[in-house]
């Protein structure tokens, strides 16, 4: 008997290989199999703009070998014409006899289209194999299709008693270079980089990444410092006469932090990946604006409680009220741990 949800986390796996480059488009993987369950081909969205999932996988075949055939894929073939023509048709076109899929497209304009046309077809889709792994998977899509609203995830790196920095700051570097490798590689799947102006001051942070997010209310940091030599940044403040600035300086009117998102929002900017101390931690999660927590604890104790702490100024005073969150998975990176949790019902 043929195994489709190994097939399908086959297809996670090779859908993962586009995180970075795929936005604002969905990670697709694609695993096509002969009319004996052979696998022939597999393929994935390389990035944005260039050819879906199935039609990389299909493409690569050339002597009709998938005829009669099954083609599994973690997102609802496309029925529209975007920067590509639809799959739908292709996979009419090379007589796949069988479609698995994990999802349904969020995105309105396939939203089941996709689906009926292939059993117009005659094609047999077998539907919601690893459904919620699939949702998991394309959590930032979905987000953005469906609330029309930025993704943020925040990344934190704290001491087993959740500091950190010592009260004197000194935090470099409480994890490991192993975490720290598997930081750099987490803030790769995000469209930006958000910090403020106190972590640049106390971190001077080269963040190697494509956008960045400074919050920086008053102007504090200059601009000779590491942080605003890469990239393109966007620095959020209240100052209204604006001084001369470096090209890849962009200045966003700030107000607060979700108006902020939506500012960003509307730039493009599908997702981002905050990594600030406990004040910026502490608002994001007041305002329930975290959709995604990254913990990386290291094995240590400050035993200080006037060390810094992950998550400031929420100074509940009943357990119930606090903020709930979900956890996803826990790794062990050594000699370190990573917790990763999403958040439920903090409305
Ligand atoms: N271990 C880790 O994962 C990690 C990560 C990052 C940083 N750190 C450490 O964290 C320490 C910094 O922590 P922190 O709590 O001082 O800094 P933070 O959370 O990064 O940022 C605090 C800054 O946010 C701004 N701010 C304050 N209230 C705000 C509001 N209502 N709205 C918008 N912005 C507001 C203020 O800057 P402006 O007034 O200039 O806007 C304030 O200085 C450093 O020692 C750094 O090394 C650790």
């Amino acid at each position: 008997m043929i195994n489709y949800e190994t097939l399908m986390q086959k297809c996670f796996e090779l859908a993962k290989n586009g995180q970075g480059s795929v936005s604002p488009n969905p990670l697709v993987g694609c695993v096509v199999l002969d009319k004996n369950d052979n696998i022939i081909s597999t393929g994935y969205h390389h990035k944005y703009g260039e050819n879906h999932a199935e039609r990389d996988a299909l493409l690569k075949l050339k002597n009709g070998e998938e005829e009669g055939g099954t083609l599994i894929v973690n997102l609802e073939p496309c029925s529209h014409f975007g920067k590509t023509p639809p799959c739908v048709d292709l996979i009419i076109e090379r007589k796949i006899k069988k479609v698995v899929i994990a999802m349904q497209d969020v995105n309105p304009i396939v939203a089941g289209n996709g689906i009926k046309k292939l059993k117009e077809n005659n094609i047999e889709v077998i539907e919601n194999v690893l459904n919620e792994q699939a949702k998991d998977l394309n959590e930032i899509f979905i987000k953005n299709m469906t609330k029309k609203e930025i993704f943020v995830a925040l990344k934190t790196a704290t001491t087993l008693d959740g500091k950190i920095a010592t009260k004197t700051g000194s935090s470099k570097w409480i994890t490991s270079e192993n975490a720290r490798e598997r930081g750099h590689k987490l803030r790769n799947i995000y469209d930006a980089v958000l910090t403020s102006s106190s972590t640049v001051l106390a971190d001077n942070p080269k963040f190697d990444c494509k956008t960045k997010i400074l919050i920086d209310r008053s102007l504090k940091c200059d601009f000779s410092l590491d942080y605003f030599k890469t990239g393109k940044i966007y620095i959020a403040t209240t100052v209204k006469d604006l001084p001369e600035s470096p090209d890849n300086i962009e200045f966003i009117e700030y107000t607060d932090l979700k108006t902020l998102f939506k500012q960003l929002f509307e730039k493009g900017i599908m997702s981002v990946f905050a990594e600030a101390g406990g004040t910026i931690n502490g608002l994001l999660i007041k305002e329930n604006l975290v959709d995604k927590i990254y913990q990386f604890i290291a094995p240590k104790i400050t035993g200080d409680n006037t060390a810094k702490s992950a998550f400031d100024g929420n100074n509940i005073t009943d357990i119930n009220e606090s903020k709930n969150f979900k956890i996803q998975s826990v790794e062990q990176i050594e000699p370190d741990i990573l917790i990763t949790l999403k958040a439920v019902n903090n409305g």
